[in-house]
């Protein structure tokens, strides 16, 4: 175990490169087992989640080779997926273990999914229960965790209608239609991630995507006004994926994560004097949510050379330290923030008032329970904050102690107080430093790169 001590900074300077999105990195990589051709994926996550999903998707027969910096899978000898000598490692990655299971599940063959204490704690029942609908051969622990077993089955169509927000099992169940070639579709009342969607599309998948808007009607109570009225329907998109073969292969550019840029953000934003700009980072909308709410509290962010990147928004974001003011963070917002929550809590935490988060309750089945992890660490830090079974109250007071943090095994924690420490009379200790690994090898080094 690494151990790292994270001083006090006067004020942070810089343009730090950021690794590829860890979320596009999965896609790429898992639907080019779906493919006919090769598929070139240009900077893709350095994250040991995305080692995972590599060496999976070698297990299941495709070619992974690095070619001048970019990663080439070719799909499978033979065309089709082949079945796993061995069970297949997700480790820490849930992303990794839901989206596989999915296209597994309509793969024909047998497989069994494993990971690490974290993961293997984790719900799986969320994407069990869908797949079973599906007819999928597929089972977990009695607790509906994994190890998950999955054999051959005839899958059918779907029309299944979300019960909770979660990109992973929206993408689970596009997966199993896409390798069972089986019609499917996908209900959400949360609109969550849509990387999944993007890329099927830019593959040459026949996917659809219906939102459903609010109605514009006269005011029963003023017929000279018009009020936007809520649909009666009760999801806001359905999406319809209907693959009658191959995907096509080519190349992805994968653009900067975005969730990793939000440690920057926030550290910027808690050091007075400082100025970041954070080059050809993923600025997808349903990721964004994190920058809607600092806006809405003050912050000087700016979004500069906006262009799309294969089918995702990408900008440079430069952000200045600003004076924010705490507000309530709840609602459908909720999931297009919900792995930048660590570093807004700190955020709070540094400033005057009580900012409270609700809705939040997925926070508790992430790679650690974070909505407790975050509220042990702040007290750590000489901050009051209550635990709501969905969220937080936070009373900052506009200054940060010192303290050595546990973090609990988990990147995310681990990264949002190391960013902390940074703006911390007395700095952070971390006893546990590699965990950052995760998702951003060399974390603290790019962090310790932008003293000025
Ligand atoms: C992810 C979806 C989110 C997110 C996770 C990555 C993805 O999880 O928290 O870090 O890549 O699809 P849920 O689908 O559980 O909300």
């Amino acid at each position: 175990m690494s151990e790292i001590i994270i001083k006090k900074a006067k004020k942070l300077q810089g343009a730090p490169k950021m690794p590829g999105d860890k979320s596009i990195s999965h896609r790429a990589a898992i639907l080019s087992l779906l493919c006919a051709e090769r598929v070139t994926i240009e900077n893709y996550s350095p994250a040991a989640d995305c080692k995972s999903t590599l060496n999976a998707v070698k297990q299941l027969g495709a070619g992974v080779k690095e070619e001048n910096g970019k990663v080439v899978i070719s799909p499978p000898l033979g065309g089709g997926i082949i079945e796993p000598e061995s069970p297949i490692d997700c480790g820490n990655s849930g992303t990794t273990m839901r989206l596989l299971a999915g296209l597994l599940a309509g793969a024909d063959i047998n497989a069994t999914l494993t990971g690490d204490e974290s993961l293997s704690k984790r719900p799986m029942k969320r994407i069990i229960e869908p797949l079973k609908l599906m007819n999928a051969e597929i089972a977990g622990s009695e607790e509906g965790t994994a190890p998950l077993s999955i054999q051959p089955a005839t899958l059918v169509p779907i029309d299944y209608t979300m019960p909770v927000a979660s990109a992973q099992v929206k993408s689970a169940i596009l997966l199993a239609g896409a390798s069972a070639r089986t019609k499917v579709t996908v209900r959400e009342k949360i609109i969550a991630r849509d990387h999944t969607e993007r890329m099927l599309q830019s593959l040459g998948a026949d996917l659809q995507v219906d939102t459903v808007k609010p109605e514009v009607v006269d005011d029963p109570d003023d017929p000279r006004k018009k009020i936007r009225k809520l649909p009666t329907e009760k999801y806001k998109a359905a999406i319809t994926l209907d693959v009658g073969g191959k995907l096509s292969g080519g190349e992805i550019i994968v653009p900067g994560d975005f969730s990793t840029a939000a440690f920057f953000i926030g550290a910027a934003l808690m050091i007075r004097g400082s100025h970041l700009i954070l080059k050809d980072v993923g600025v997808n909308n349903t990721r964004t949510g994190f920058l809607t709410v600092l806006k809405q509290m003050g912050a000087e962010i700016e979004l500069k050379n906006r262009r799309d990147i294969g089918n995702e928004p990408v900008a440079d974001i430069e952000v200045v330290h600003s004076k924010l003011k705490p507000r309530k963070i709840s609602g459908d917002i909720i999931p297009k923030l919900i792995d930048e929550i660590p570093i807004l809590a700190l955020i709070a935490a540094s400033l005057d008032g009580t900012t409270v988060i609700r809705d939040a309750e997925e926070l508790r089945v992430k790679e650690c329970d974070r909505i407790h992890a975050i509220a042990e660490n702040l007290m750590r830090m000489g901050v009051k904050v209550g635990e709501f079974p969905d969220g937080l109250a936070i009373e900052g007071h506009g200054e940060l102690e010192g303290a050595e943090i546990d973090t609990f095994g988990d990147h995310r924690i681990a990264m949002a107080f190391g960013a902390a420490g940074l703006a911390a009379h007395g700095g952070v200790k971390i006893s546990d430093a590699e965990v950052v690994d995760i998702s951003c090898p060399g974390y603290f080094s790019l962090l310790e790169g932008l003293r000025a």
